[in-house]
């Protein structure tokens, strides 16, 4: 998937269509049940392109799984959302979920969050995937 990602990001477009193809690709991970963006600015993340249900429009960074992992710039695979303290569930849908940020000259610009509708859906596989596809995005920015 990661071929089709680079096939349809184009630096010349603008950051919105970018990431609206890219959530498409996304959307087509097996046993997830919501795949977006969220983007920074000054102290929180606000909703970008998505698929899946209406989500949360705003996150304080001081909140939620994306809130944490724009934080700590760190990628944070939750298992069972209902054990992360703090976690902000936007549908009752989602179990397990991972969060990745998108860091452009050491700062967060973004995070991708995907969540599933299984718990332990998310893995290295996907820590790695998903860390590869934020370090194509960052030049977006
Ligand atoms: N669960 C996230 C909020 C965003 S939704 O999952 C789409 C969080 O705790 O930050």
């Amino acid at each position: 998937m990661l071929d089709k990602i680079k096939a349809v990001v184009d630096k010349n477009l603008p950051l919105v269509s970018n990431l609206s193809n890219v959530s498409a690709l996304l959307n087509e991970l097996k046993d997830i049940n919501w795949c977006g963006f969220y983007l920074r600015r000054e102290d929180y993340l606000y909703l970008g392109p998505f698929q899946g249900e209406v989500a949360c429009s705003l996150i304080p960074l001081s909140k939620g799984v994306c809130g944490h992992a724009a934080r700590s710039k760190q990628t944070i695979v939750v298992p069972d959302v209902a054990l992360f303290p703090g976690h902000i569930a936007c549908s009752s849908f989602s179990k397990s979920e991972i969060v990745v940020p998108i860091i452009k000259e050491q700062t967060v610009v973004a995070v991708i969050d995907v969540d599933a509708p299984i718990y332990n859906r998310f893995s290295k596989k996907e820590v790695m995937f998903l860390g590869n596809v934020a370090d194509l995005l960052k030049d977006l920015f």
